[in-house]
Order: structure tokens, then sequence, then C-alpha cells
């Protein structure tokens, strides 16, 4: 048997300008997490299974089940093999066994939980993707590295995201505040002093996708306006590290306001965020921003930790789905 876990993460500053190759600040939340735990079953466990979804027939996918409680799923891999897309979880596991070198595994289960939110900018698919692949390579006892994991985690995203720039899987996979610039080494930071955010969700969901397709047009359209926009935002990324690192957290809210403004200007907030930020700051935030796609998704809201539960329930009242009150560390 083997268990493994990931926690969900946040983008703090840069979120869109790092598709343009400028740096952003991703952190874990790790009151919400992924689990997945394997483990090998007897064959017979299948036998029901196997003639419920495939008509009996004997393939090594018959006899991998998923489960994934949460989202109300339990199948063979062979069954989310069969549809014209791939599923997620199905393309994670395919090739965490090829690079493993396991070609026909014996029976196994695959049981997926999850806390982190689905869709709401919080990593939830990346996420689950590094428990997979951690908890099936050690399965066959042949734990990968951190480097291979992020690989892995990020080909999934990439097939099933467009083009993700790969920050989600990164700041997943290494479980530690990053420093990420598309294409570089890993750079991961430390936090000089602890500061405490609300995570606020729209209820909102917006595809990254789409907004992230949207600025693009605007970009190809007037590229040295946009390039401008971006090198602002990598601006306030570097100085945000070093208000971090030196343990100055206070200068963050500015921060965040300023690159709000900017995520306005590329069109990727909208006037629900607008209005959960106002009120954010209206209860006593020091600053607050929209985080990750945009147009719906997530907002963070920098507080003091006796202001953090005043702002919570302001932006409950003003609409907010759910909040989260995170000290990052
Ligand atoms: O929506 P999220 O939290 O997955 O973040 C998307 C971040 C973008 O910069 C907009 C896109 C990307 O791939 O980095």
């Amino acid at each position: 048997m083997s268990h493994a876990s990931a926690p969900g993460k946040i983008i703090l500053f840069g979120e869109h300008a790092v598709v343009y190759n400028r740096p952003a600040l991703a952190v874990p939340v790790t009151q919400v997490q992924a689990d997945v735990t394997t483990d090998f079953v007897e064959t017979d466990f299948f036998t029901e299974t196997r003639s419920k979804t495939d008509g009996g027939e004997e393939n090594w996918e018959n006899s991998l089940l998923i489960e994934a409680p949460d989202i109300g799923l339990f199948s063979t891999l062979r069954a989310l093999l069969a549809d014209s897309t791939p599923h997620p979880l199905a393309t994670v596991i395919i090739r965490t066994l090829q690079t493993v070198g396991v070609t026909r595994p014996p029976a196994l289960k695959i049981r997926i939980t999850s806390t982190i939110p689905v869709a709401s900018g919080l990593g939830s698919g990346a996420a689950v993707s590094v428990a997979i692949i951690r908890a099936l390579s050690a399965l066959f006892e042949q734990p990968l590295s951190d480097e291979q994991v992020n690989q892995l985690a990020y080909e999934t995203e990439k097939l099933h995201h467009g083009t993700p720039s790969g920050i989600d899987n990164t700041v997943i996979t290494y479980a530690k505040p990053v420093y990420f610039v598309r294409g570089q080494p890993i750079e991961t930071f430390q936090v000089g002093a602890p500061f405490t955010l609300v995570i606020a969700d729209t209820g909102i969901s917006a595809p990254t996708k789409e907004s992230v397709g949207d600025l693009k047009k605007l970009w190809e359209a007037n590229k040295s306006r946009w390039e401008a926009v971006f090198d602002q935002v990598g601006g306030i990324v570097k100085v945000a590290r070093k208000a971090i690192e030196s343990g100055k957290w206070e200068v963050l809210g500015p921060l965040m306001d300023a690159n709000h403004a900017l995520l306005q200007k590329m069109t990727v907030s909208s006037p629900e965020l607008d209005r959960l930020v106002l009120a954010a700051e209206t209860a006593g935030a020091l600053g607050a921003k929209l985080s990750g796609g945009g147009r719906g998704g997530n907002l963070l809201a920098l507080v003091t930790p006796a202001s953090a539960e005043q702002v919570a329930s302001a932006l409950l009242s003003a609409g907010a789905k759910q909040t989260l009150i995170t000290t990052i560390q």
C-alpha cells in the first residue's frame, strides 16, 4: 500500500504576466490537500465491476480501479480511457506507469480524495496529479524525484489546459513558496515573517484558458503596450519577494492593489471580483487582488491576524461563496 498527499496553492503576484515570461510568486495552501492511496487487490474484487463496465473483456486496464468519491467517480481505467478525450486522471496514471516502466500492473485500486475546492484556482487538478504520481511510483517501489514528478504533472496540465505556465504543478510539487519564471530552474524562497491572507471564492467558475486566450489576442494586437504592462507586473513581483523575505509583509497590501489594477487593465478581473476586493478593503484588509485566471475564481486579501475573521465575514456578506484564512510561513 502507498499513500501521498499534496497541498493546494495560491498565486500571490504575477498571474497572466507569468505566461509572458515575467516572474510570479505562489505559495502552498496547506489547510487543503489531495490524498491518494494505492493498493494491490485480489482480481476477484473486480469481477463485478468488469462485467458492469466493460462486458468482462480481459485487459489489465479493467483491473485498475479508480475511486474518487468526492466527484462520484468509481470506474476502471479502461472505462476512463474509452472517452474521446481521455480523462485527466487516466492520463496521469498511464504516464506514471510508463515512467516507472510498468507495462502490465497487477490488479490495483487508486483512491483519491481532496479537500481542495475544484476549479477555483487552488490547484486541485495539479495536486491530484502530484499525489497520484507519488503514490503510484511508491507502490512500485520506484519513487520519482521532485523534478520528475513536476515534469509529469506539467505534461498532464498541458494536455488539459492548453498552454499553462507550469506554476501550479511547481509550487504543489515542491510545497514551498516559489519564485517562478517560466522555463527557468525552480527557485524557492523563505518567508521572513508569517503573514495572514483571506482567500475568498467568488463562486463563479471561469476557465483560465479563456482569460489567457483573450489576453493573448490583446497582446497580439499591440505587443509593446502589453509588454510594458507585464514589465510593471514583473517589477511588483520582485519588490513583493524582497518584502516577504525580509518580513515586511505590510508592504504587500499596496502591491496587491497595484497588481489588481494591472489585472483589471488586462481585462481579467470582473465586476464581482472588483466588488469583493473593495468589500475586503472596506472591512480592514491592507490590500486585495484577484488570484489566478480571474473573471471569477478566487481573490486574496492581506489581513492582520486580528482582522482576519472580520474581513472573511464581510466577504461572505458581500457574496463570496467560501472563505479560507491561511497563514503563509
Ligand atoms: O487559475 P489558476 O490558479 O490555475 O492560475 C492561472 C495562472 C495564469 O497565469 C493565468 C495562467 C498560467 O498558466 O500561469
